[in-house]
């Protein structure tokens, strides 16, 4: 029997645990630290994400046949390096590979050098040079942290006050503190957003079915900025033709250029796209799998997504291997959030969830489980949970049914997941929306 250790505690984790062990029903799931959800599945033990080295002496101990890094803090703290050193297989990028998200000044530099499409940009470490900057740019613009800032360093600025605002706030308050030291002052992109993620050798890269996020908190994409509030797949963007410039223009040359810098990215590389008129551009890469992206592809995945992670964890080639099959069907993944969310959730709420479904499943992101059984809510985001349907419209019908059974004091959720592509559908068939 093999062991899989999962490393993080989210829904995206739950997500991972959920799909490997239908890959492979025999597996012994171990999470650090998982959560209530994942428990479920396997042993949850009690380390952060980021002990790299506890979790090294536990993969060890355990004899651990492929660990799955699941946050990119584990990523950043060295925890593939490390394993690579003792030998033991693991699926993602090292630290140096992983500064395609972790340094937006090493991704953009990146880009820039290699002719990869995305959105102009400067970057500056003082405030006069930098509200100089942005004049020159002209609103709308985008301001960002160059390093992690917990998905929270971007803003898109509307207006030359927001422009200057943010710059105060990262540069004269140290809002983001190092992460925030440096700023990237970059051009405004229009168009509609993909997320794209390809497992990858280093060379051969495999996409995943395109989806969708939605960032904002409120309905019409209203409200802050969030770690995202539900995500679609397919998307009927993603057209063969797309991925295949995608591929040419994206894919293949980052993953080039990163070889060619002694960085060779092999995991999950994550293009955050930007479908401009001019063609797709990128918005920012990810080094790992996306929340909430993961919890609506990854059902729909039909083919095994353990021997895609177990080729790339031993250091094998994907050369000849055949894409991966996905049911014919669509998935919404809703997003309840906790009361607060983003700025203050409120946590340590009883939560109660709603039985299981046929096609649907309710990943746990933030909760915690008492001795005596009971459930609270531990974290902003909450639960996520997925429908898989014929449709896309009944997919998020039965997404947004379930969401509202989940009980817990002032949830949020967003009722309208998916619109875009909804109103894509009714272009097509002249039908309406519901
Ligand atoms: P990120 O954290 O880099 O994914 O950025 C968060 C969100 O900000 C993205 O999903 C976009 O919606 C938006 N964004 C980032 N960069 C740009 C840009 N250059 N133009 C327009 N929107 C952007
Ligand atoms: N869904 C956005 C992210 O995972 O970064």
């Amino acid at each position: 029997m093999a062991k899989v250790l999962i490393i993080g505690g989210g829904g995206r984790e739950h997500a991972l645990a959920w799909k490997l062990l239908r890959d492979d029903p025999s597996l012994d799931i171990i999470a650090a630290p998982g959560n209530p959800g994942i428990a479920a599945l396997g042993r949850c033990v009690q380390l952060a994400a980021d002990d790299v080295e506890a979790i090294l002496a536990m993969a060890m101990e355990e004899r651990v046949d492929l660990t799955v890094v699941g946050p990119e803090a584990a990523l950043a703290a060295g925890i593939v390096d490390r394993f690579i050193d003792n030998g033991v297989p693991i699926f993602g990028p090292t630290r140096a590979a992983a500064e395609i998200e972790t340094s937006k000044r090493f991704a953009k530099q990146l880009m820039l050098d290699h002719g990869i499409p995305t959105a102009a940009a400067e970057f500056h470490r003082d405030i006069e040079s930098a509200t100089a900057a942005v004049r020159r740019a002209g609103a709308p613009v985008v301001v960002k942290a160059s390093g992690l800032a917990a998905g929270k360093g971007v803003l898109v600025c509307h207006t030359l006050d927001d422009a200057d605002r943010a710059i105060q706030m990262m540069l004269g308050e140290g809002a983001f503190g190092e992460a925030g030291a440096e700023i990237l002052v970059e051009a405004f992109l229009t168009g509609e957003e993909l997320s794209l993620f390809a497992i990858t050798d280093g060379t051969t890269a495999i996409p995943l079915l395109a989806a969708q996020d939605h960032k904002c908190l409120l309905d019409g994409d209203l409200g802050p900025n969030t770690g995202g509030m539900g995500a679609y797949a397919p998307v009927s963007l993603a057209t063969p033709e797309l991925l295949v410039e995608v591929r040419k223009t994206i894919l293949e040359p980052t993953l080039a250029a990163l070889r060619d810098c002694g960085r060779p990215f092999r995991g999950l590389l994550y293009a955050g796209l930007m479908l401009t008129t001019e063609g797709p551009m990128v918005v920012e890469f990810n080094c790992r799998f996306g929340d909430p992206e993961s919890q609506a592809i990854l059902p729909l995945m039909d083919s095994s997504l353990l021997d895609l992670l177990t080729r790339v964890a031993r250091g094998e080639s994907l050369v000849g291997v055949a894409a991966p099959r996905w049911r014919p069907a669509s998935a919404v993944t809703t997003v309840v959030a906790a009361p607060g969310y983003p700025d203050r959730p409120r946590t340590g709420e009883l939560l109660t969830l709603p039985p299981d479904e046929d096609d649907v499943v309710v990943f746990h992101a933030g909760t915690r489980r008492l001795e005596d059984g009971q459930l609270l809510s531990a974290g902003g985001r909450v639960v996520a949970v997925t429908a898989v349907a014929p449709t896309l419209s009944e997919a998020r019908e039965r997404s947004r049914r379930v969401a509202g059974k989940v009980g817990l004091a002032g949830r949020q959720f967003r009722s309208d997941l998916a619109w875009r592509e909804l109103e894509r559908q009714a272009d097509v068939t002249g039908a309406g929306v519901t």
